[in-house]
């Protein structure tokens, strides 16, 4: 039995189906990942696993508990909004301790739990500012603050880094995952970022035009795509149609190829002929920090390669012949 089970949940506003056929199996402790693009139902899906919409059809069991029919407030759950909804006239350890207040904790207890919460958040410093006097940043770790003051069963985090700068939202990408291993808390967390789910994701949930495409522990759901949705979501896959395969490698494809750019090995041109090989011309050389990006030209496709960056890797410039090589086994065929 997992933790969070959603049997056949559907919502509709008006004619617009926003998610049909939800299946979803979320276990005890595990930080399962809605991936998905714009406008796909994500928030919606979270504010129905919430209570504070209600889904048509399906049903909903938290901790075995059927909870599709329960108030928000006796599902054990905290949500943390993707436009973070926090008290303006409050101040950030007002904020914090509000829920704790609703719940009747004693004062003593209420001031030690806010203590450490602002510590672990870095929010000490500004705990007397209000909403108005904080940055972006701030203010969605106020807002992650404020839900995981109240220890929740359940812990549903729609975009929680979004606003944040690229170094902090690493920084506090790692302290989450580190919270969740320590306090062992369960939660559903909806990223557009692949990175983000890699990294954060025990199970990632893809979603495309209101259902879930594919499930799975995340290294599985990037190694193995299911169709070219996921493969363009998830991975930054070189996708070859069945034309351009036999173009490229002279091979007869049935589906279209999905192939990481870090599968294939650049070689020199004159290098062996084992595996799947093929001659190519260098467009372009990018640096993305540990890795190097080539754009490469073969028989009119363009493929993108990653190489580690290291200092004793050759330079390759714009114009350079090379041979690339790649495993039959790094293929993926997609749907
Ligand atoms: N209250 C509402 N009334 C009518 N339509 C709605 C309502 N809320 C959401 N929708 C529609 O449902 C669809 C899904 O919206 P939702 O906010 O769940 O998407 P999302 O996946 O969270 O997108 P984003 O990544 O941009 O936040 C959209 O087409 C949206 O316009
Ligand atoms: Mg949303």
């Amino acid at each position: 039995m997992s933790f969070v089970e959603i049997r056949g949940f559907g919502k509709a506003y008006g004619a617009t189906q926003v998610f049909a056929d939800v299946e979803l199996d979320v276990s005890e402790g595990e930080m399962c990942i809605l991936l998905g693009p714009s406008g796909c139902g994500k928030t919606t899906l979270l504010r129905a696993v919430a209570g504070l919409a209600r889904a048509d059809c399906g049903r909903l069991l938290i901790a075995g508990r059927d909870v599709t029919a329960a108030a928000p407030e006796a599902r054990g759950v905290a949500m943390v909004f993707q436009h973070y909804a926090l008290f303006p006239n409050m101040t950030v350890r007002q904020n914090l301790a509000f829920g704790l207040q609703q719940k009747r904790l004693a004062r003593a207890r209420i001031a030690a739990k806010v203590d450490a919460a602002l510590t672990l958040m870095e929010l000490a410093p500004r705990a007397d500012a209000r909403p108005a006097e904080l940055s972006g940043g701030q203010k969605q770790r106020v807002a992650l603050a404020r839900a995981l003051v109240l220890e929740p069963r359940l812990l549903l985090l729609d975009e929680p880094l979004s606003a944040l700068d690229a170094q902090i939202r690493k920084r506090l990408r790692d302290e989450l995952k580190r919270l969740q291993r320590e306090t062992g808390f369960t939660a559903i967390l909806v990223t557009h970022d692949q990175e983000e789910a890699l990294v954060l994701g025990d199970q990632v949930a893809v979603m495309h035009a209101g259902r879930i495409v594919q499930t799975g522990p995340a290294r599985e759901v990037y190694d193995r795509p299911a169709t070219r949705f996921v493969a363009g979501f998830i991975g930054d896959f070189n996708l070859l149609e069945p034309d351009a395969v036999l173009r490229v490698f002279g091979e007869h494809a049935d589906r279209a190829w999905a192939i990481h750019p870090e599968a294939i090995d650049l070689l020199p041109p004159a290098a062996g002929q084992d595996g799947l090989t093929a001659e190519a011309v260098v467009i372009d050389v990018r640096i993305h920090g540990p890795v190097l990006r080539h754009l490469l030209l073969t028989n009119g496709t363009e493929l993108k390669v990653d190489v580690l960056n290291r200092s004793s890797i050759a330079a390759r410039r714009p114009g350079d012949a090379v041979r690339l090589r790649l495993d039959r086994s790094q293929v993926r065929e997609v749907a």
